[in-house]
């Protein structure tokens, strides 16, 4: 996927040997954002560096995968991860975060679109995500990108009182 521009941001995939960097944004987004990550920032720090490396690598270099930044100045200020199922049908937008010196600029729709255009080339015809219920920024971005809540939820992470909603969008959109 072809690096785009937002503004002075460069939104692009990240390459396997910048697994600090991912490491690095991914704390920051956890620790800024608690109630959007599956994982707390202990649970991150307790992982070594090559579980790092391999968690990029396995990604990056994965035909049905992708880890994509926003980059000012070479520096990461936006993440988004993601995926399609191995039958091609559905595509998972994940990890989405934008450093808060960065929001409110388009960044996020643009890293959004991004993760999704990637998924259109593999011809999904179904996109998938969950948002922590009662995260209105976010829930208002994806409405507007197509997507809708469903009834199905589960749990933020084991122990938390916190719900996350899968929402889903058709292969074209309805209108938000
Ligand atoms: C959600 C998030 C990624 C949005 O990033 P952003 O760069 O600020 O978003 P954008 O500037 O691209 O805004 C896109 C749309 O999001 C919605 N939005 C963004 N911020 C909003 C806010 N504070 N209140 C309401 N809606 C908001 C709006 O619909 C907006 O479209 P508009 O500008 O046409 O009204 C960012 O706020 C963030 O990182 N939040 C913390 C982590 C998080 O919640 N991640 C989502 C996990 S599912």
């Amino acid at each position: 996927m072809t690096a785009r521009t937002h503004g002075h941001a460069v939104i692009r995939p990240f390459t396997a040997d910048e697994w600090p960097v991912w490491r690095e944004i991914r704390l920051r987004g956890t620790e800024d954002s608690p109630d959007a990550s599956a994982e707390t920032v202990e649970e991150l720090l307790e992982h070594d560096d090559e579980w790092w490396i391999d968690l990029v690598t396995s990604t990056v270099d994965h035909p049905r995968g992708m880890l994509a930044g926003a980059f000012i100045d070479e520096a990461p200020v936006g993440m988004a991860y993601g995926r399609v199922d191995a039958d091609l049908t559905t595509h998972g937008l994940g990890g989405m975060w934008v450093a808060p010196e960065a929001r409110g600029t388009g960044l996020g729709r643009a890293l959004a679109e991004y993760v999704i255009d990637w998924g259109a080339t593999h011809g999904v015809d179904r996109y998938e995500l969950w948002v922590t219920d009662g995260n209105d920024s976010a829930e208002q971005l994806y409405l507007s990108l197509g997507y809708r809540r469903t009834n199905t939820t589960r749990p933020l992470r084991q122990g938390s009182d916190r719900t996350i909603v899968l929402m889903e969008r058709r292969a074209e959109p309805e209108e938000a």
